[in-house]
């Protein structure tokens, strides 16, 4: 797949360099912006506050699937919106996912060395929803999907535990799966 990346920090390089170990081509944008025209998915990794700007930086977005990573750290989500997904979505108008953003940056060199896959809990619209899985997947998590974008606040929402977790025991994967796959 062709993958652009947008903000060149934890996130965007971190999943840059699992993609193309997965084998696909991943063009890294920042600050500057540039050209998504023909990309399967852009996955959308800067500060809260910069969204706007960032996705006003980038040519051809139209119709692209985007993969909104990002958290609201501190202040409230922009336009009023549940969900800086949904907030994404009133800029692009095309399809988005709520993925990655569940998931520390951090402990990325670690996939791979699990007993079993950490999951990465996601939320999509139904034309985002078969790539962002293959990209969760390439990453190295198992996707579990928790609805449409609808749901994207509950996936910002989890960020709480996760941070209140990492307060006691450091960042952490996790999994959710039926009692028999336990
Ligand atoms: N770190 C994590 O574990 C983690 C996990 C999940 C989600 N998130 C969320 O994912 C997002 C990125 O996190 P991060 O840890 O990767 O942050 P980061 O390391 O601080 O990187 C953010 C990147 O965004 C760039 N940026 C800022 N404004 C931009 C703009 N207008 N256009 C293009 N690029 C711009 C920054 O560029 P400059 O260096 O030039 O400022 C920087 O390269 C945040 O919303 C964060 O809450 C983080």
């Amino acid at each position: 797949m062709r993958v652009v990346t947008l903000g060149r920090g934890n996130v965007g390089s971190g999943l840059a360099e699992l993609w193309r170990s997965a084998g696909h081509d991943v063009v890294e944008l920042g600050r500057e912006g540039g050209d998504a025209t023909g990309a399967d998915a852009l996955l959308l990794a800067v500060p809260s506050g910069s969204i706007a700007d960032a996705l006003g930086s980038v040519t051809g977005l139209d119709g692209i699937p985007v993969i909104d990573a990002t958290n609201l750290v501190r202040g409230e989500r922009p336009g009023g919106f549940a969900s800086l997904a949904e907030y994404v979505k009133s800029i692009t108008g095309g399809p988005v996912a709520k993925s990655f953003s569940a998931n520390f940056a951090r402990i990325y060199d670690r996939l791979g060395t699990t007993r079993e896959r950490p999951a990465n809990v996601f939320a999509a619209d139904d034309d985002a929803r078969a790539v962002t899985e293959s990209l969760i997947r390439d990453a190295g998590y198992e996707p579990v999907y928790v609805g449409d974008l609808s749901a994207a606040r509950a996936v910002e929402d989890f960020l709480g535990i996760l941070f209140a977790c990492a307060g006691t025991v450091g960042p952490v994967f996790y999994r959710f799966a039926p009692p028999d796959e336990f």
